[in-house]
């Protein structure tokens, strides 16, 4: 694995899948692979799951980690090629990644998308130009459009929770539902939990919002789409809580419905299912405390698996370069 930034670097989920969990089972059989190695974690943008789960996995891979919050800390960085610099930005990606390059082994970076203009945040400029620059290996930590390392967990989590990787079982439904919140946040997640379920192939996806929440289909094709979520709840083995905003009309709020939060009420409709969210979460809006407190709560399992994802990455990248 060269790059990691979606579902497309990578050859083999399952495979993937069974390396995480092998971390999981003896976290340090590894711990010589990364040692005299660097990842420098960039972070445009705030974390506390991803920011720590990825500096205990290189841990564990005998790794050390230097974090910069380039976002508060740093020099403003410009991305746009040729551009005039006469503005707030200090220093072009151009100069600055080339140099990461030289004090890092791999570079992992979060960004978010502006939100205000959806062809720049879906060309994914950031992630691309640190890329193109840095010539080193690149992870993403969240980007614009796309949140692989969360993906992964979740795709992990499933399969931990289905007890073996296929088994012959019939297909879990995975039900992907939006959920109400109090500001505009990114279609990452939802994105890439798409992509990667579609990619996984191994599940019935069925995808509920409001209207003018459509998806880009780029990530959701292969998925039903419904939107009434109570038909879509009916059967589910697995419910994936998320908000996101717009996508058509980029960025906006439009049905904030506090009906569409999850509850125990809706769960009732569904096979017994496991609830998913990727954290922080607004309680009360997005799920019912009932929900996030009670049995059918995957959402601690699923970010301390957070770890294992990453160190799954890390390792794959490490391993060429021994
Ligand atoms: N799920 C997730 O990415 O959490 P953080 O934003 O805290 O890293």
């Amino acid at each position: 694995m060269k790059n990691f930034v979606s579902v497309t670097d990578v050859n083999d989920i399952d495979g993937l899948v069974r390396k995480a969990l092998a971390y999981k089972a003896d976290p340090f059989k590894d711990k010589q692979l990364g040692v005299n190695k660097r990842v420098g974690c960039l972070f445009l943008n705030p974390s506390m799951r991803t920011r720590l789960s990825t500096q205990v996995a290189a841990q564990q891979l005998g790794m050390e980690t230097i974090i910069f919050n380039v976002g508060s800390e740093g020099w403003a960085l410009e991305f746009e090629e040729e551009a005039i610099m006469s503005g707030s930005s200090v220093e072009h990606v151009k100069d600055a990644a080339p140099v990461m390059g030289k004090y890092f082994d791999i570079l992992a970076i979060r960004t978010f998308p502006s939100l205000k203009n959806r062809e720049d945040d879906y060309s994914e400029l950031y992630i691309k130009q640190f890329i193109k620059y840095a010539g080193i290996p690149v992870v993403s930590l969240e980007s614009a459009t796309l949140h692989p390392l969360q993906s992964l967990t979740d795709i992990l989590t499933i399969n931990e929770s289905l007890g073996s990787l296929d088994g012959g079982r019939k297909k879990p439904k995975i039900v992907l539902t939006w959920a109400p919140h109090v500001k505009p946040l990114p279609q990452c997640v939802a994105n890439s939990f798409s992509q990667w379920v579609n990619a996984w192939g191994k599940a019935d996806f069925v995808i509920t919002h409001p209207e003018d929440y459509e998806l880009s289909e780029k990530f959701t094709k292969g998925a039903t789409i419904m939107l009434d979520q109570d038909e879509a709840l009916k059967g589910a083995d697995f419910v994936y809580v998320k908000n996101w905003s717009t996508y058509e009309d980029y960025g906006k709020i439009y049905c904030n419905d506090p009906e569409w939060m999850m509850t125990n009420e809706k769960l009732q409709l569904t096979n017994n299912a496991k609830v998913m969210h990727c954290l922080p979460v607004r309680r009360n809006v997005e799920l019912s405390d009932e929900v996030l407190d009670g049995p059918s709560s995957l959402v601690t399992q699923e970010a301390a698996n957070r770890v294992w994802a990453a160190q799954a990455v890390l390792s794959e990248i490490l391993k060429p370069t021994l």
